[in-house]
């Protein structure tokens, strides 16, 4: 099969197809079979990773240098801008120049949406977009979706429901555009407060697809018929104003109590951190928790996988 995948960015869950899904899923099976049998091997030897992270990151950043170093590949021993020529004033376009000459490919997390995109404007090396503001997190939504087919064998009629800031959580932009590209046979459930609604441009690229969504502020409302929940912080770096950040941070809280009504074989997801016991400790231990277990361990044997396809032809 030809790797479409060979030199290309990925900034949106829009620019893959669903060929390339199978690929990129495919190669993410043979990654964790990799891992657990071998630990890895050196098919990136002699190729270089720079992962450029303007905001921070616990998992991505960890994830991706992880990646990299299983595959026998090399990084360039950057922890965030911190110590670049970033805090001198260098700027962006001449920062992903730099590292450009130096490194194979770019993960990029930044604090504006766009600007990942922006790179490719000044450079030829693939980008890998590691989260852009409120914008999207598709390696993130991809290995999401490998987690719910892994766990549920299947996308269609599947019920998910994704709880939060819709607003401004990138994951759920990404994991939503992705899920509609595949299966018109999903339901999507959007439960948010108001003033943290799923932007309506997403909105409308999920009905074009005929796609049945019901959106409400009530989780309780269609708790009981869901099959995927999927939660978010709210996200307090994008708020202006603290005091309104404080008002919605514990909109929902997830606890034992909460989940009584849901059905057994429904999955936990949250792409992390918890940041305001939205999802309650005692919930990490319910078998349908996914967040501390194979969601993790996806996000590692997927970006192995993506490398590889990126940068092996
Ligand atoms: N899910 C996620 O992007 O986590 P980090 O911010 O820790 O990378």
């Amino acid at each position: 099969m030809i790797n479409t995948i060979f030199g290309k960015s990925l900034i949106s869950v829009l620019d893959i197809t669903p060929a390339e899904i199978k690929i990129i899923f495919d190669r993410t099976s043979q990654m964790r079979q990799l891992v657990t049998t071998k630990g890895g091997d050196d098919r990136l030897s002699h190729r270089i990773m720079a992962a450029l992270f303007y905001e921070p990151s616990t998992r991505t950043f960890s994830s991706f240098i992880s990646a990299m170093q299983r595959l026998g590949g090399g990084i360039i021993p950057l922890n965030g801008m911190k110590n670049t020529s970033v805090e001198k004033g260098e700027s962006f376009h001449h920062t992903v120049q730099v590292f450009s000459r130096y490194a194979d490919c770019l993960v990029i997390r930044h604090s504006e949406a766009g600007l990942p995109k922006l790179a490719t404007n000044y450079i030829t090396r693939p980008v890998i977009n590691a989260g852009d503001g409120f914008g999207e997190h598709p390696t993130q939504a991809l290995f999401d979706l490998y987690t719910i087919i892994e766990k549920l064998g299947h996308l269609d009629g599947l019920t998910i429901t994704l709880v939060g800031d819709l607003k401004f959580g990138r994951t759920v932009h990404s994991l939503s555009q992705l899920l509609v590209g595949l299966s018109t046979q999903v339901v999507i459930n959007l439960v948010a407060p108001t003033q943290l609604r799923m932007p309506a441009d997403i909105i409308e690229n999920i009905q074009k697809r005929n796609i049945k969504i019901l959106e409400t502020s009530n989780l309780d409302e269609v708790l009981a018929q869901t099959d995927v929940l999927y939660v978010t912080r709210v996200q307090k770096e994008r708020f202006d104003n603290i005091s309104e950040y404080e008002k919605l941070k514990s909109y929902y809280i997830v606890d034992k109590k909460k989940l009584k009504t849901a059905k057994k074989k429904m999955i936990i997801m949250h792409p992390l951190p918890i940041a305001a016991g939205e999802i309650q400790n005692e919930v990490d231990s319910d078998p349908r928790s996914v967040y501390l277990n194979s969601q993790l361990s996806n996000g590692l044997y997927l970006r192995m996988a993506l490398l590889d396809l990126i940068l092996n032809r």
